[in-house]
């Protein structure tokens, strides 16, 4: 049994606290968007009500490596916290072996600067337990890896989960989804996307497929790529996966040079991306297959943008099957949409009320969707 906020003793407690600040950041390396630091706030709260002595927060940012880097500092969101929660936030400068300021709020320094906090090193662990007198995980979003600040920490302390993540799991209950379920996969991490297909195909209607894996598929059929990315590892399994009708491939490619090359961006059929080029989004045709192959979905789960977001005009598919999705709530569609790089662009284009859910995870809700335990939630049972 998992425990909630509601089932345990915080007054005169300082509580070591996990949340998910992995926050997209601009190319200035100012916050992009602050939706998983607001998303944070009602268990902060919650436990201030509940008479915690003092909050201490710990997060990772980016993927430092196992290395300080100054532009992954939490500073900036211990700032942005202060603002959003009205109370003195201090950042301290490492996440072990660090004396405490006294201020009600305090932010540890990027967990990830640390080899140790990947790793699941116990010792590291147990430096970290020292932060607090008890645990709380509120980081849905890094709930699928099993880290000391996830996992090895709960060796020492007594823990529970926060509201994030109790409402999280509240959405993702896949025996309680509306059916027909379908599943809008795209992204550009492939490494671990291909597996994951193969999974949640046993437990969804149809999965409509975007982002830098639809070329893997592509390849695996004997079709010219150009120069777009490949996972060269998985192309025989693609080659299984692709013949399988529940999966919905996009039929047309824009392609260019590279993302710098917005200005000669066209669109090509995916059979055949010319020499010199790459796909950088799905054309307008995939976008009309989309929506037809969307009609009469009781429940959409998207996670992952459809082409490479960060340079216009590779961000228009994805757009515009957001704007489409966003229509379908008042219809009675369940709609969910997870992810850090989707939830920033449906915060950009002021559409988060149109979403039945706007989910703080990207692979700890797909790891939900195919069914498997979260390690995170495992070391807190
Ligand atoms: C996320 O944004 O998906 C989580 O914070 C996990 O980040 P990671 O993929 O770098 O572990």
């Amino acid at each position: 049994m998992i425990r909630t906020l509601d089932d345990m003793d915080f007054s005169g407690k300082r509580v070591l606290i996990r949340v998910d600040y992995n926050i997209p950041l601009a190319d200035d390396g100012r916050i992009a968007d602050d939706t998983r630091i607001k998303a944070s706030l009602p268990t902060l709260k919650t436990l201030f009500e509940a008479g915690a002595k003092q909050l201490v927060l710990m997060t990772h940012i980016g993927r430092p490596g196992g290395k300080p880097d100054p532009k992954l500092s939490t500073k900036q969101v211990a700032l942005r916290l202060m603002k959003l929660l009205g109370k003195t936030v201090q950042h301290v400068r490492d996440c072990v072996d660090v004396a405490l300021p006294g201020t009600p709020v305090v932010v540890l320094e990027n967990l990830r600067f640390h080899a140790e906090e990947e790793e699941n090193d116990p010792e590291f662990a147990r430096k970290l337990s020292q932060n607090g007198d008890v645990y709380v995980n509120d980081a849905f979003g890094t709930a699928h890896r099993a880290h000391a600040s996830t996992v090895g920490v709960c060796d020492h302390l007594d823990g529970c989960i926060g509201r994030l993540i109790e409402k999280e799991l509240r959405y993702f209950d896949v025996d309680k989804m509306h059916q027909p379920i379908i599943t809008i996969l795209g992204g550009a991490k492939l490494e671990t996307k291909l597996p994951l297909i193969q999974r949640i195909l046993q437990k969804v209607d149809k999965i409509l497929l975007g982002g830098a894996m639809i070329f893997t598929f592509y390849k695996a059929k004997g079709w010219q790529v150009g120069d777009s990315l490949v996972d060269e590892q998985n192309t025989l399994m693609a080659q299984m996966l692709g013949n399988n009708e529940k999966l919905v491939l996009p039929v047309d490619v824009v392609v260019a040079k590279d993302p710098d090359d917005g200005e000669h961006a066209r669109t090509v059929p995916a059979q055949g991306i010319p020499s010199g080029t790459m796909g950088l989004d799905i054309g307008s045709d995939s976008v009309e297959l989309f929506e037809r192959s969307l009609q009469g979905a009781r429940t959409v789960v998207w996670n992952g943008p459809l082409g490479f977001v960060e340079k216009q005009p590779f961000d228009k598919a994805t757009k515009d099957v957001m704007g489409y999705l966003s229509g379908l709530k008042e219809h009675g569609v369940t709609t969910i949409v997870g992810g850090g790089d989707s939830i920033k662009m449906v915060e950009q284009l002021g559409l988060a009320e149109k979403f039945t859910h706007v989910s703080t995870g990207g692979g700890a809700s797909m790891m939900l969707l195919e069914g498997k335990p979260l390690p995170a939630l495992r070391a807190l049972e």
